[in-house]
């Protein structure tokens, strides 16, 4: 299973992707999260990108691609993967194209988290991140639940960063949307809702997806990603 989450800041993509990795076992490839892991570490990677994550600017292409190239190759991508993240410029979509093209995979589907930018703003100012793991929980918890790290805010979450980024997926990513709705590969999922509500309608638009009983499946389900009813992927609404 190839899958490609797509939509604004605040949308979903991290706590849909995490319910996806648990269920079917593949690596999440969020390259926010790569790109904040390699600031945490202070790399010469992580001391170019800082400033650019920090005002909410998108990194150059080249650096982008360059670093999903390298990841979609590693052994634990074999049996498929989620990305999230990425393509966020036509540039970048070609350039995804010809590499899955060149390692023979294709996406299964491109998930579209439909959600206002109302909703956005609200959930993106409470948002707590975990800095060891990288899930994400809305306001209320002070601990992550897996790991027991203290939670705190995304750099980029500051009231200041916030707009920035909402204004730069406007521009340079809704162009990706149209590029994989050309080849029918979107399904726009409405993003209102609980998150375990979201989790459902992410299932039933998946191929050969069974429906969702909780939050993560149990290791038998999870070995059999494949099983269940097919259900239609819906048709993108414009
Ligand atoms: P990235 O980390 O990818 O950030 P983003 O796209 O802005 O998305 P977020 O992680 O903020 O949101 P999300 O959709 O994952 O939402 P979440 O699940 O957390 O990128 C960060 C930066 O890196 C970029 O700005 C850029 O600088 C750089 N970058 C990365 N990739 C790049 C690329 N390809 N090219 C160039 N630059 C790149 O949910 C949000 C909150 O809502 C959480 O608190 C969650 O608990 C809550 N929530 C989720 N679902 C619901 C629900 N249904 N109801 C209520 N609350 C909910
Ligand atoms: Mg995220």
């Amino acid at each position: 299973m190839n899958l490609l989450l797509y939509g604004a800041p605040g949308s979903g993509k991290g706590t849909q992707a995490d319910m996806l990795r648990s269920r079917f076992g593949i690596p999440h490839i969020a390259t926010g999260d790569m790109l904040r892991a390699e600031i945490t570490a202070g790399s010469e990677l992580g001391r170019k990108v800082q400033p650019i994550l920090a005002v909410g600017g998108y990194v150059p292409d080249p650096i982008m691609i360059g670093i999903v190239q390298n990841r979609l190759q590693q052994p634990d991508c074999a049996r498929g993967f989620i990305i999230d993240g990425f393509p966020r410029t036509v540039p970048q979509a070609e350039a995804l194209d010809e590499l899955m093209r060149k390692l023979g995979r294709r996406f299964d589907r491109v998930l579209y988290l439909k959600v206002e930018t109302e909703e956005l703003l609200r959930r993106l100012s409470g948002r707590l991140v975990c800095p060891a793991c990288q899930r994400t929980y809305p306001p209320g918890k002070q601990k992550c639940p897996v790991d027991s790290t203290s939670l705190v805010q995304r750099e980029d979450d500051k009231r200041e960063a916030v707009k920035p980024r909402i204004e730069i997926y406007l521009e340079k990513t809704i162009p990706v949307l149209d590029y994989y709705g050309r080849e029918g590969l979107v399904s726009e999922i409405d993003g209102r809702g609980t998150i375990e509500e979201i989790s459902q309608k992410v299932m039933a638009a998946l191929p050969l997806s069974p429906p969702l009983k909780g939050r993560s499946a149990g290791p038998a389900e999870r070995s059999r990603p494949g099983a269940g009813v097919k259900q239609p992927p819906a048709a993108r609404k414009e």
